[in-house]
């Protein structure tokens, strides 16, 4: 009897040293807060060991034993799902394609040690009860490589979307806005992918100013608009040269285009699709080269709508009506709608005339640019929204020719011969106005030829006193 209690001490002492004091029992509260600590902490500890990004999103305890020793040591059968969401711009709540696992993970707590938990055994299977024991593991493998592809693929965009925000120094009002923004940003991702792969010139389109907008918000950068369309076209024909036009044609070489302007986000395109033709057959008849005032038509037309859009040919005719235009320095841009018309008549110094309907062949429309300046044409902008380069020739799936909604100016034309394939590529050089820093300094160019987008349904020109 003596030597057992001996026996005893001396055990209970050994295991005091070793840290061992207590038998498994089973945990009652599943949801106690230590426990859910525990659990959470294998699970990110989990996650930061792993070799990529997988984030194993928390959803309940299953089983639960404790046995005390040198602190507690947990035995906890965790279900967790393995989520292909990115830390930084979405919420990380489990996705229908999320896969559940079971992890039965070994953690001990000793809180008065520095490193207060630590993880000493894991082991993870798919939740599917169906499988069997081998499959089970197989599957995990795969289905962890395949949520690490899903993982990767969001890090890269989300790597994009934050190189897109700095670029362009988007600033969002709340955390939600700009979770929003990259929903938008990746919806047009697909969009710019499809576009690519679609093309069929030279054109590379990708992230843009407007990357983050939606279709619907694009429309505001645009602002052509069809219910402003006049009853009777006050529009002459235009008289094409006889001569063929040259090989390729550049106004800007000849000092007759103003440098590329920023309508900003009203829809005033045609007014400025108006003021670059007038620059450029003013300073063609007058030899000066000056820059017209757009905000006088957005203030003074009453023919359009200001920034919810118009049409060239009614704006020639407002000019007509108001007597003339003004330079920008005397009527600067504000890009705003609603603000007073105070026209100073002194300071009107280009008059309209005439304007004219050019043509619709393309052939005839360079020659009579070649001959008498800069056009006024009307687009359908859906792929400028993330154009970037090269001579834009898209499907015209993307591009129905009969919804022209931008308004924009044709200031010469070329041919670029493609590296590879040596495709003939003809081009339109269009003078845009989102500023410089879109496209190819703030132009593009697209084929010449085939209608694309309906450049060549609604050119015009102004004829100038
Ligand atoms: C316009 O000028 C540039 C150089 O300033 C030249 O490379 C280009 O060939 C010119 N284009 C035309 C059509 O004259
Ligand atoms: C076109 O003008 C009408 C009438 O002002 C307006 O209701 C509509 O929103 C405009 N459309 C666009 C795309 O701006």
């Amino acid at each position: 009897m003596k030597c057992a209690i001996f026996l005893g001490f001396i055990l209970a002492f050994a295991y005091g040293q070793h840290r061992i004091t207590g038998g498994i029992s089973s945990i009652e509260d599943l949801e106690d807060e230590t426990v859910v600590g525990a659990a959470n902490f294998a699970l990110s500890t989990l996650d930061a060991y792993d070799d990529d990004d997988n984030k194993r999103v928390f959803s309940k305890i299953i089983k639960g034993r404790k046995q005390v020793v040198a602190g507690i040591l947990y035995y906890l059968d965790i279900s967790m799902f393995m989520s292909s969401c990115s830390e930084s711009f979405t919420e990380c709540t489990p996705g229908p394609e999320d896969r559940q696992f079971i992890c039965s993970v070994k953690v001990i707590s000793q809180p008065w040690m520095e490193e207060k938990m630590k993880l000493i055994d894991s082991h993870c299977v798919p939740a599917d009860k169906d499988n069997r024991h081998m499959k089970k593991n197989r599957n995990l493998k795969k289905e962890v490589k395949n949520s690490r592809n899903e993982k990767k693929e969001e890090k890269k965009l989300a790597r994009r979307f934050k190189k897109f925000l700095a670029e362009h120094k988007k600033l969002y009002s709340s955390r939600r806005e700009m979770q929003r923004r990259f929903e938008i940003y990746r919806q047009n991702q697909n969009i710019i992918k499809e576009l690519q792969e679609n093309e069929q010139g030279t054109a590379v389109y990708g992230d843009t100013f407007f990357a983050d907008l939606t279709q619907e918000e694009f429309q505001y950068h645009k602002g052509l608009n069809m219910s402003y369309k006049r009853q009777e076209t006050l529009l002459k024909k235009a008289v094409i040269p006889k001569q063929s036009a040259p090989e390729e044609f550049d106004w800007r070489n000849k000092s007759a285009v103003t440098p590329v302007k920023n309508q900003g986000s009203c829809g005033s395109c045609w007014a400025f699709s108006v003021t670059g033709n007038l620059e450029g057959v003013y300073s063609i008849k007058h030899g000066e080269l000056l820059s017209f005032s757009e905000q006088e038509l957005l203030d003074c037309d009453k023919l359009d709508g200001g920034c919810n859009g118009g049409l060239p040919e009614n704006a020639y005719k407002a000019i007509e009506d108001l007597g003339g235009l003004e330079t920008e320095d005397d009527y600067p841009y504000k890009g705003r709608g609603g603000q007073k018309c105070s026209i100073d008549s002194s300071e009107q110094i280009v008059k309209i005339k005439d304007f004219l309907e050019i043509s619709q062949n393309e052939e005839e429309i360079a020659q009579w640019l070649a001959e008498n300046g800069p056009v006024s044409v009307g687009i359908n902008a859906n792929v400028m929204q993330f154009y970037r380069r090269g001579v834009s020739h898209p499907k015209k799936f993307f591009c129905n020719p009969k919804n022209l909604d931008h308004g924009v100016l044709i200031v010469g034309y070329g041919t670029e011969i493609t590296p590879v394939k040596q495709k003939v590529l003809p081009y339109w050089i269009v003078k845009n106005s989102w500023g410089t820093r879109w496209g190819e300094q703030g132009y593009y160019r697209v084929y010449r030829g085939d209608g694309t987008c309906g450049i060549n349904t609604m050119v015009t020109s102004a004829v100038v006193e």
